[in-house]
C-alpha cells in the first residue's frame, strides 16, 4: 500500500505472515509492519533487554527484574490497539476532520516503540552523577545516522527520524499523536502501571484497560474519554497513585539508590585521585569517568557491565569503595528517616555529627532524597506539560474534566503526594535514636499530626460535595 504523506510518498510494508510476541501482560503483542519488527531487531532496541524497568525496585520486589525492553512492546501494542479502535470507529471524514487521521499510524507506533529507547543503567542514579540525560540520549538514538534505528526509520522516509522525535518531544503537529504516547492518560502509563504491578506481585496498579480502549475517543483534534468511562478512568487514576506511594516511592528501594549513588561517587572519586591504586579495569565506564564520551559509549551501557563492575569493586583496596560495593551487591540498603522543613538542618547535624564521630566519611555515607508526584491535576494553562487534565465528553458533546465528575479523583486534584527523608548507614540508627535530638522525638508524632490533620482535611472535602 503507497500512502500520501505530506508530500511524501512511501511505501507502508506489511508482513507477509503476522508476527506476535508472547506478553504476560497483553497475552499477544502484533506485529504486521515490517519497519516495526526491523525497529525491533535493531542493536539500541534489544539493548533495552538488559536494562531492567525499575532499577533498584528489584531489591524489594524480587519479581521486579522486567525489562524496558517488554515495557516498550506493551506501549507500542496498547497504542496499536487504540489505533485500531480509532480506524474503525472515529476515522476523518469531510464531517469530522478533527478526528483519527490514519496517515499518522505508522509515526505514533514507532514513536510509542522508541519512547524509552534511551535509557541506560539505573537511569535517575546514573544521569545525577554522570551527567547524561536520557530524553537527550533518545532523541540522538532517533535523529544520530550512526545508529540502525535511524538507517530504518530514514529507509522508511527521509523525515520520519525527525517526526518520531517531535512526538516524544512534544512539538509535533498532531496534538493527538502526542497524546497518545505521553498525557495524564497515556499509552506509556497504561502500560507500565499494569507490568509493574504485574512483575512486583502487587494489585494495586491493575484497571480496566480493556474498558479504557473503548471509551478513547479522538474529537477536537484532541483524546478524550467518553462519561461513562468515568469509573475506568478513575480506577486508572487511582491505580496509579497508589503505585507511586506503595512502590515507585518505596524508602527502601530509595535507600539502595543512594547507596547506589555514593558508590557511583565514591569510584568516581578514587578514579580522579588515586587511578593507579584501581584494580579493576572499567573500559566501558571510562568515557564517562573522563566525561567524554559518545553515543557509541553510551550504547554499551547497561545494567550487566554496571552490575560486573560494582561486583568487582568489593575487591578494591580503596575501604569505601569496597565497602559500599559489598552493601549494594548484598543487599544492604542505607536506612532512612522522614524529615520535615523545620527539622532538616537539626537533624542533618546531628546524624553528620554522629556519622563523623564513628569515623564514616560523610560525603559517601549519607544521603538525601526527596519523592513528590502530583497524582493528578486540572488544567493549568502555564505548565510545561503537554495536557495535564483528563476531559470526559458526554453523550451531548459537553467536555467535563474529570475531577469535576469523580469525587474520589477531586479529593487529592492538584495535591503533592510524597515525602523528604534522609539516609545513613543502618548500624547509626540505635546511636540517633539515642540522641536527645528534640525534633526526633517529636517526629512521629508529628507524622501522625500531619497525617490526621490531611485524612481531615480530605473528609470536610468530600463532605462539603456531598452535602
Ligand atoms: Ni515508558
Amino acid at each position: 500500500m503507497t500512502v500520501e504523506h505530506y508530500g511524501t510518498r512511501y511505501k507502508e510494508v506489511s508482513l507477509s505472515r503476522e508476527k506476535v510476541f508472547r506478553d504476560p501482560v497483553h497475552d499477544y503483542i502484533h506485529i504486521r509492519d515490517e519497519i516495526i519488527l526491523s525497529l525491533i531487531n535493531t542493536r539500541e532496541f534489544q539493548r533495552l533487554r538488559r536494562i531492567r524497568q525499575l532499577g533498584t525496585s528489584s531489591y524489594i520486589f524480587h519479581g521486579a527484574e522486567h525489562s524496558r525492553f517488554s515495557h516498550s512492546l506493551g506501549v507500542y501494542e496498547i497504542t496499536r490497539r487504540i489505533i485500531n479502535n480509532f480506524v474503525r470507529n472515529f476515522p476523518v471524514s469531510d464531517e469530522h476532520p478533527d478526528q483519527w487521521d490514519d496517515r499518522e499510524r505508522i509515526v505514533a507506533l514507532c514513536a510509542a516503540l522508541l519512547h524509552d529507547i534511551g535509557h541506560g543503567p539505573f537511569s535517575h542514579t546514573f544521569e545525577g552523577i554522570f551527567n547524561t540525560d536520557h530524553e537527550a540520549m533518545t532523541r540522538a538514538i532517533i535523529m544520530s545516522p550512526e545508529t540502525e534505528v535511524n538507517a530504518i526509520l530514514r529507509g522508511f522516509d527521509e523525515h520520519l527520524p525527525e517526526k518520531v522525535a517531535s512526538v516524544i518531544d512534544h512539538t509535533y503537529h498532531n496534538e493527538q499523536v502526542i497524546q497518545l504516547i505521553s498525557s495524564q492518560i497515556d499509552a506509556d502509563r497504561m502500560d507500565y502501571l499494569l507490568r509493574d504491578a504485574y512483575f512486583a506481585g502487587v494489585s494495586y496498579g491493575t484497571y480496566d484497560l480493556t474498558r479504557i480502549l473503548r471509551v478513547i475517543r479522538p474529537q477536537d483534534y484532541q483524546i478524550y474519554f467518553d462519561f461513562s468511562g468515568m469509573h475506568a478512568v478513575e480506577d486508572y487514576v487511582v491505580s496509579r497513585y497508589q503505585m507511586y506511594m506503595q512502590v515507585y516511592f518505596h524508602p527502601v528501594s530509595r535507600g539502595m539508590e543512594e547507596l547506589l549513588s555514593n558508590l557511583l561517587d565514591r569510584a568516581k572519586y578514587c578514579y580522579e585521585n588515586k587511578p593507579e591504586e584501581m584494580k579493576t579495569p572499567i573500559n566501558l565506564l571510562k568515557p564517562f569517568l573522563d566525561n567524554d564520551w559518545g553515543l557509541i559509549d553510551y550504547l554499551y551501557l547497561d545494567d550487566q557491565v554496571l552490575g560486573s563492575y560494582i561486583n568487582q569493586w568489593q575487591m578494591e583496596d580503596d575501604p569505601i569503595l569496597s565497602d559500599l560495593a559489598y552493601r549494594f551487591m548484598n543487599r544492604h540498603p542505607l536506612k532512612s528517616m522522614l524529615v520535615s522543613e523545620e527539622n532538616r538542618q537539626e537533624l542533618i547535624t546531628a546524624v553528620q555529627q554522629i556519622l563523623a564521630d564513628r569515623g564514616y566519611d560523610v560525603s559517601f555515607y549519607f544521603g538525601e532524597n526527596s519523592s513528590f508526584d502530583t497524582p493528578y491535576d486540572f488544567f493549568k494553562p502555564y505548565s510545561t506539560k503537554t495536557k495535564t487534565q483528563i476531559d470526559l465528553i458526554t453523550k451531548t458533546g459537553q467536555i467535563v474534566e474529570l475531577s469535576q465528575a469523580s469525587l474520589l479523583v477531586s479529593s487529592f486534584t492538584g495535591r503533592e503526594r510524597g515525602d523528604h527523608r534522609i539516609y545513613f548507614p543502618r548500624e547509626i540508627l540505635s546511636e540517633i535514636r539515642q540522641k536527645p535530638i528534640e525534633s526526633l522525638t517529636v517526629e512521629e508524632k508529628k507524622v501522625q499530626d500531619a497525617y490526621q490533620s490531611e485524612v481531615n482535611d480530605v473528609t470536610q472535602h468530600i463532605q462539603q460535595r456531598l452535602f
